[in-house]
């Protein structure tokens, strides 16, 4: 779908799809802004004018004109009380109007741009309404012989008046740039295990950087193992398909000096548990399992296109954890990058491992700050539910910050603690750290366990084993994989 930018209100409304927004006034229905009011026939106002449409937040409904002016078919979508209006909102009017418009056969749907946001001029409302329409509008169909419903291929994206209607059409491209990496990381996680491995996964990182300009630098197993990384070779060996180190660098042509952002995702291609292999209901899913890593590559593509003035790092340890005969063992002890011994008491406690030797790598550019992504733990989703990633730190400042930027990017994150008394519940009597914290607090000692290797700086751990992906559709995309984190880690390159 091609979304454009076109300012009223002489443009003509006749489209096979127009989204009209609504506020929530109480008991006495929705309102409409009298921009939009004045343009639009009585006809096609019934369900406002009746009040029989409240305009709740998400809330939609069909009005059809019979003489099809403007427009046959009508949508309006409640944004629930005007002074509620802020960016979250606006993203999902664009999300809704997005998925209507994918699922509605026809050439044209038009969305009314709202004339209310908090602090959001024109320019501002139009990224976050374009952004929602890039993401509300995503299907992934790569894999379907037979083609779905039709769609709409053009959506423009209608402003009251022409005044900085070119700022406006630069600002839905940004929103547009996010919302592709968002866009970028559902491919990834949709695809399926036997497509994408840890090679298959590099190959599309070499592409993406490509085209959005950012440095690539592909370790293959040989160099892996150069940088002594024999916790992430350790996942992998029993696997036919061998482990890659990604790195992805954006690097801007006039840096600002600030030292460089590091972000760092899990990107286990297929968990099977290896061999404390996992049971059979629910396996498929794990295929959702390199979310983190397809998060950090859909960021990084989006901050290559945005250009933010500081120097930003994606690092993604890939692997698949299978079973084998030369699977690593419950008993093992293995030698990560940082010098650290770990004993190994499960082998799909393995996100863990990958994460070592990432975070490990990650030190070496000094950053001002260390964000990693993992889909890392089933007790996480039982903590929080399929709502909230948690974020875990070292610093309890930084790890409420980074919430709060997660909360303006639509991306709900609940700070969660760590502390030395959950670093000991993974001291090992053989080795320096064991892989497991007991059954207590299972998302808390992961955390754990990874601050050892996070080093002394700014660190921050993103578990999103719940929100990586979802079972239904919500109004800004379908079942499957999310893309979340994207957003947040946008938002940080840009904003932090
Ligand atoms: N990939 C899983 C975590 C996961 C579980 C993600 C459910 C999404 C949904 C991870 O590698 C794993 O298996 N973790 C174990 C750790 C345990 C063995 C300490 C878990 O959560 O059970
Ligand atoms: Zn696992
Ligand atoms: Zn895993």
């Amino acid at each position: 779908m091609k979304i454009t930018v076109q300012a009223g209100p002489k443009v003509p409304l006749s489209s096979d799809l127009l989204v009209v927004p609504a506020y929530a006034r109480g008991a006495r229905g929705a309102d409409i802004d009298p921009s939009w009011r004045a343009i639009l026939p009585k006809s096609v106002l019934g369900p406002v004018r009746t009040g029989d449409f409240k305009g709740a937040l998400g809330s939609r409904t069909f009005a059809h004109s019979p003489d099809g002016k403007p427009s046959e078919r009508v949508l309006f979508v409640g944004l629930g009380p005007k002074r509620g209006v802020d960016g979250n909102v606006l993203r999902r009017y664009g999300g809704i109007a997005g998925r209507v418009s994918q699922a509605t056969a026809g050439k044209k749907s038009i969305v009314l741009l709202p004339t209310s946001g908090k602090r959001l001029d024109a320019v501002g409302r139009t990224r976050l309404v374009a952004e929602g329409l890039t993401l509300g509008s995503y299907t992934f169909n790569d894999y379907r012989a037979v083609e779905g419903a039709s769609r709409i291929e053009n959506c423009s994206v209608l402003l009251p008046d022409s005044e900085g209607i070119a700022s406006a059409r630069k600002s839905a491209q940004l929103g547009m740039d996010l919302a592709d990496g968002v866009n970028l990381a559902r491919d990834v996680g949709n695809a399926p295990p036997n497509d994408l491995g840890p090679v298959e996964l590099a190959d599309r990182a070499r592409r993406a950087a490509r085209a959005s300009g950012l440095k690539v630098r592909i370790l293959d197993e040989k160099a892996i193992e150069k940088e002594g990384m024999g916790a992430l070779l350790a996942v992998a060996q029993g696997s036919v398909r061998p482990a890659r180190f990604i790195v992805l660098d954006h690097q801007p042509s006039r840096p600002d000096g600030r030292p460089p952002l590091v972000f760092v995702g899990k990107a286990i291609t297929f968990d099977t548990g290896g061999i404390s292999i996992k049971p059979g209901a629910g396996m498929a899913d794990m295929k959702f399992d390199m979310c983190g890593g397809a998060a950090v590559l859909g960021a990084m593509a989006a901050i290559g296109k945005l250009k933010p003035k500081r120097r930003v790092i994606g690092l993604i340890p890939a692997a698949e954890n299978m079973p084998g005969g030369r699977a690593y063992r419950p008993g093992d002890i293995i030698k990560s990058a940082s010098g650290l011994t770990i004993e190994i008491l499960n082998t799909d406690a393995e996100g863990r491992l990958a994460l070592a030797d990432g975070l490990h790598y990650a030190q070496r550019y000094e950053p001002d700050l260390i964000v990693d992504v993992a889909t890392l733990t089933g007790a996480c989703v039982i903590a929080l539910g399929k709502h909230f990633s948690g974020a875990f730190s070292n610093d309890d400042k930084l790890c409420r910050k980074i919430t709060e930027f997660a909360s303006d990017s639509g991306e709900p994150m609940w700070p969660m603690p760590v502390t030395s008394d959950y670093v000991r519940q993974i001291r090992s009597d053989v080795a320096d750290v064991k892989n497991l914290g007991g059954r207590m607090g299972g998302a808390i000692t992961a955390a754990a366990f990874l601050s050892q290797f996070a080093g002394d700086g700014p660190w921050v751990h993103l578990d999103i084993a719940g929100t990586g992906n979802i079972d239904r559709a919500n109004d800004l995309g379908p079942k499957g994989a999310t893309g979340v984190a994207v957003r947040t880690l946008v938002e940080l390159a840009e904003r932090y």
